[in-house]
């Protein structure tokens, strides 16, 4: 069971954020392990009612309400904005429309198709709703990492939902780890989509806000939001250096390929002592990829086998060059990962089958 910590402060004129933090080891989705994690909830001020943007996980949702109510009656809330609705975000929201029955829910009208929400009204894009002196303006941002996500625009605040999203507990991006963490969390929950976060990083430079509060992780503003911007798009469509990715059962695949490593600058990883999530990082800043790796029951080693079908998925291989050196006693499985290498379009693999030696 999640234990969560609450905490909130003011980020802007009638605005605070509201972070559920999880700390210690997670695993975030379930699937990738980091070193904490955040949740943001923002609440904007005006002059009819309070709107709550975001929320949180469901197992949070006391102290969540607790820690709103430092801020303002709950009663106050007259609306809630929605930019993505997976439950890390929307865990809470049974109990706000159980305490709130006059409250009214804002969701991309994708979203209002696709999840039946009482009280609730799907925004089209480019929509402006004025609540009291305040303007929200919606964009949709479809398929990062939800077929329904957008971004809410108020005055020079956008909160952008995941996209901008890092793992780790982060008070400002200046902070050592921040980078590393912000691609993690975007070679592991967003590059699936990566045509579309392109797009969406692209739809934050046009509408050039002063402040850019996301769903997870510190909030970024003024010229460090081109900087990450920029530096995170050098990584994504600019990756250098060669990491090479080890498994192996009984050492002898670690040996060949701390040789291969010992040849070139690189950068070398047992991936079955490291987190899916770190290997999936390397692998999307890396522009040469090398894959050492046993043969198991005449197929790829598994857990090799679970990354490299993660990195043909989620573009990690795209335009990048793969070599392939698989260790084999009796029967040489090059040609099957191959396979699975090619699905990511990469620009050239390469395979060697390299025969151990028993004595
Ligand atoms: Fe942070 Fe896709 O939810």
């Amino acid at each position: 069971m999640e234990s969560y910590e609450i905490r909130s402060e003011r980020v802007g004129e009638g605005i605070w954020r509201i972070t559920t933090i999880e700390k210690g080891e997670t695993l975030f989705e379930a699937l990738w392990k980091t070193d904490g994690v955040t949740y943001n909830a923002y609440l904007v001020e005006t002059s009819e009612g309070w709107v709550l943007v975001e929320g949180a996980p469901e197992g949070a949702t006391e102290p969540f309400l607790e820690e709103i109510s430092r801020i303002t009656d709950l009663k106050d809330i007259r609306y809630v904005i929605l930019d993505h609705l997976e439950p890390d975000h929307s865990g809470a929201l049974k109990e706000l429309l159980k305490r709130l029955p006059d409250v009214t829910v804002f969701l991309s009208s994708t979203g209002s198709k696709l999840f039946d929400i009482p009280r609730s009204r799907g925004v089209s894009n480019g929509e402006s709703i004025s609540i009291g002196e305040r303007s929200f303006t919606f964009f949709h941002v479809p398929w990062v990492h939800w077929p329904e996500t957008m971004f809410t625009l108020v005055e020079d605040v956008l909160f952008t939902g995941d996209i901008l999203g890092s793992f780790g507990i982060h008070s400002n991006p200046q902070e050592d780890g921040y980078f590393y963490d912000l691609v993690k969390y975007t070679a592991s929950v967003l590059m699936e989509y990566k045509p579309f976060l392109l797009k969406a990083l692209q739809k934050i430079e046009e509408l050039s806000p002063r402040i850019v509060a996301p769903a997870h992780g510190p909030i970024i503003k003024g010229k460090e939001i081109g900087e990450v911007i920029n530096r995170l798009k050098e990584v994504i469509e600019n990756p250098k250096g060669l990491v090479v990715l080890a498994s192996s059962m009984y050492g002898r695949s670690w040996k060949l390929a701390e040789e291969i490593s010992k040849n070139e600058d690189a950068k070398l990883i047992n991936i079955l002592d490291e987190a899916v999530s770190d290997v999936l990082s390397w692998m999307l800043t890396a522009r040469k990829i090398t894959v050492v790796f046993p043969t198991y029951d005449g197929d790829v080693f598994p857990p090799m086998k679970y990354v490299l079908e993660l990195a043909a998925k989620k573009h990690l291989l795209e335009g990048k060059e793969v070599l392939l050196v698989n260790t084999y006693l009796w029967g040489p499985v090059g040609e099957k990962a191959k396979e699975i290498v090619e699905k990511g379009k990469p620009a050239k693999v390469e395979i060697r089958n390299v025969k151990s030696s028993l004595i």
